[in-house]
This record gives C-alpha cells, structure tokens and sequence, in this order.
C-alpha cells in the first residue's frame, strides 16, 4: 500500500462533509445583524421587512459561502478523497466507508479484507500488510509494520532448500494482517471496527467470480500440486475453474463475522487459530499458537528522500525494500530526466539505459535488505556520481 493521506478526508458529491456542513452553519449562524432584537420599537410592517431583508442577505450569504467552499473540480478530478484498489468493487466499498465519515484508514482496511476475497491470491488473513500512513497536519508519516514472521520452531537447515522453489508448508509463517488492521485501526480508525468487515461479509453471500488473473494462477502447471487442498473450494470435480466460473466461500463469511465480533484475538487466541494452527501442522507446519499470541505489528517512523529539493518520498525502511526503491530514484534525479528525453529514439535509448541501470544497481542492493531485529542495516543514499 502507498501512502495514505490522513485527514481531511471527505468525499467528492454533495451532500457536504460534517466538517464542511458544520463550518458553513456557524458562520451563518454568527453573521451578524441576524439578531432577533434589531427592532423592538418598530412597527410591524417595518419589523416583517427588516426580517425580510435579513432572510434575504442571510440567503446571500448563504449560497455565497456554499459557492465558495465548492471549489469546482474537473473529470477524473477528486475533491475530497479518491480510493484505488485492484477491483472496482473494493475502490467502491472503500469509498463508501469515507461517504459515511470513516478515516482513510478505516478506509484502506475494508478494501484490503474485500481484496482478500476478489483476489485472493494476492491478499488474505494468511498474509501479512504494511502501512504507510501520511498525517498532512503534521507532514510525519508512520509505518506499521505487519509482515509475517518466522515461526519459534523453524527448521534450522530450512534454507538449505532454497535451491529449489520454496514451496510447502514448512515455508508458512506467521500471519501479521490482522494484527496489522488491529494496530492501524487503533490508531486512526474512526467508525466501529465491525462495520469495515460488513461490506465483505455482505459480498461473500452472493457467488464470486474467478478472475482471469486467480484463473493464471490456479491453472498454473507449479499450483497443481500445492493447491490440491483447495479443491474443495476452487474445483469443479478434480479441475481447477477457470476465469469467468464462480464458487461460494461461506466458510470465509463465518470466519469474517467471527473477526467482525470478537476483533483480532480471535484470530491470535481463539477458535479461528486454534482451527488454523491444527489444519497447517497436520500437513508439515511447525507454527504453534503460542506463536500467534506472540504475535505483534511493530509501529516506526518512514525513511525519506528529498528529490528536486522540493518532493520528499517516503518508504518504510527494513526489512522493507523501500531504502532500494529511494536509491533508485536518488540516482536518476542526477540526471534531471524530462520530456526531451524521450524526443529522439536516441535520446530515448540512452534513458532507457539508464533507468535499467539505476534498477539493476537498486536489485544488487536487495540482500542487503536484512530484518534490523536480527542483522544491523546501515542506510544512506549517495548520488549517482558517488556511486
Ligand atoms: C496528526 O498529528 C497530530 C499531532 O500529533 C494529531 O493531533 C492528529 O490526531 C494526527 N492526525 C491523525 C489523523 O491521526
Ligand atoms: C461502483 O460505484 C459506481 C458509482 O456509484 C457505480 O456506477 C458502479 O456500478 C459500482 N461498481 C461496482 C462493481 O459495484
Ligand atoms: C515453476 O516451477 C519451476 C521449477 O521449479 C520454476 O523454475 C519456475 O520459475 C516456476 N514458475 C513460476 C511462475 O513460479
Ligand atoms: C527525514 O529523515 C530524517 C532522518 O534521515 C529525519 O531527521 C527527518 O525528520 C525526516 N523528515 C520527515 C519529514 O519525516
Ligand atoms: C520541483 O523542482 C523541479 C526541478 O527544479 C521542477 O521542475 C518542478 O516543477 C518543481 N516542483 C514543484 C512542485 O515545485
């Protein structure tokens, strides 16, 4: 996940934002000559013309402060928030919790448990998340940390198997999602914990759709071993479906009402990972549930990078790769890169060529990546000329 701009987040259509709708009403309401006690020794005529008069400005306020709190805002132009996820359907979920006030956090969660659901070879209570969260009144940006980690009792010699793919249960580690949304949700969430998992737990009632990219990956020849287990999900007698079939998973609605009601503990400590630590060692795991209760996201501060002297990047730092996507850019900012520089197909060729080089110099650098709990990291950028 990028970045994610905290406050301030609203949406684009009327009706107004509480914050906007509640600004506008306490101007009006201090405007001043709207007193009750203008007249009290007039006339009824001129009193009813006075009230007239002010309804009047009053109105002309009105419609004068509603014009200009709506700045106007082009197509493909978003207001007040704008939520990307890889399904339309879990941009929209998303959206929909900012309509009903939730904070971009609240936000980026309920996408992710929908993504786990429409893509779920991608994303899923199994996994692990990171956060990079921007708050825009103090520019700080933090990063939560919730990538899975190696179980207590891994096999010392597990890397020795490298060699060949690592596939198995052996290679399982410890889920972090959850935890993740948990530490997240604390933090900046706004509405209540459960109604982030309704929207998804609503979807799981209809049939879903195996998507052409679930179908590239189920159908692989590597995933026909592996997957077997999931056929009693994701096959239609011993055949993997394929994109466009669809399949019911009302075992992941049950288990998402249950995180909806009882939060992260019953992931961590309860019935869903006692069952889950059972299936998993049974085929090979050595993941134990004291090792789910160990469990925790960690919560730290974001590298940055000024480029330009004028844009600073933000990435988590290690174990992440974020550090070799900022050397990246750190190098090519040396070489102010703009439209000309793709004019000719010469001109293209050459930044082409360094652009390759800047990522091939960026991917020597990933084993140096190491998790700073276990190895010291030691990161600084230099520029392309140092390099
Ligand atoms: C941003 O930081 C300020 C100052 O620490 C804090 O008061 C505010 O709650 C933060 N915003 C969010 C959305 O967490
Ligand atoms: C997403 O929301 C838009 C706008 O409300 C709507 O037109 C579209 O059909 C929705 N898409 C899905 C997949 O629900
Ligand atoms: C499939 O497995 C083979 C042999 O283990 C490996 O070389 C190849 O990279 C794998 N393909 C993918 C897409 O993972
Ligand atoms: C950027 O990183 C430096 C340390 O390298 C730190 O001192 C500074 O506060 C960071 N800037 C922001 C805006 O977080
Ligand atoms: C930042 O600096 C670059 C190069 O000096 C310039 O092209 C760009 O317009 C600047 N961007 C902003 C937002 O000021």
């Amino acid at each position: 996940m990028q970045a994610i701009k905290k406050g301030g987040v609203n949406y684009k259509d009327p009706p107004l934002p509480p914050q906007q709708s509640r600004r506008l009403r306490r101007r009006t309401e201090s405007f001043p000559g709207t007193s009750g006690r203008a007249g009290v020794d007039m006339t009824t005529g001129r009193i009813c013309c006075l009230v007239l008069l002010t309804l009047g400005v009053l109105a002309a306020v009105v419609v004068l402060l509603v014009t200009l709190t709506q700045p106007k805002c082009g197509p493909q132009q978003y207001l007040h928030g704008a939520v990307a996820a890889d399904t339309e359907i879990c941009s929209n979920i998303s959206r929909d919790i900012l309509k009903r006030g939730g904070s971009a956090v609240d936000a980026a969660i309920a996408g992710l448990i929908c993504t786990s659901v429409m893509n779920p070879q991608s994303s899923g209570l199994g996994g692990g998340v990171v956060f990079t969260i921007y708050n825009a009144s103090t520019g700080t940006v933090e990063v939560i940390n919730a990538r899975e980690t190696a179980p207590q009792g891994i096999p010392s010699n597990l890397l020795s198997g490298c060699a060949r793919l690592p596939i198995g249960p052996q290679w399982i580690a410890v889920p972090g999602e959850i935890r993740g949304y948990e530490e997240a949700h604390k933090r900046y969430g706004r509405l209540p914990w459960k109604s982030l998992f309704e929207p998804t737990i609503e979807l799981l009632s209809h049939p879903l759709v195996v998507s052409p990219v679930m179908d590239k990956i189920i159908n692989h020849q590597n995933f026909s071993q592996v997957g077997r287990s999931l056929c009693p999900l994701i096959c239609d007698g011993q055949k993997f479906l394929t994109s466009g079939k669809t399949f019911r998973w009302p075992a992941l609605q049950k288990t998402l009402k249950i995180l909806a009601e009882n939060g992260a503990t019953a992931f961590y400590e309860g019935q869903i990972g006692k069952a889950l630590v059972e299936d998993i060692r049974k085929v090979g795991s050595v993941i134990s549930m004291e090792d789910l209760k160990a469990y925790k996201a960690e919560v730290s501060s974001a590298l940055n990078i000024t480029l330009n002297k004028n844009t600073t990047v933000f990435s988590p730092p290690p174990p992440l790769g974020g550090a070799v996507l900022l050397f990246i850019l750190k190098i090519l900012e040396e070489y102010k890169f703009h439209e000309a520089s793709l004019s000719t197909p010469k001109e293209k060729g050459e930044t082409y060529h360094i652009i390759a080089e800047a990522l091939k110099f960026g991917n020597m650098l990933k084993p140096e990546m190491k998790d700073p709990t276990f190895s010291e990291v030691k990161v600084s950028y230099c520029s392309a000329r140092e390099y």
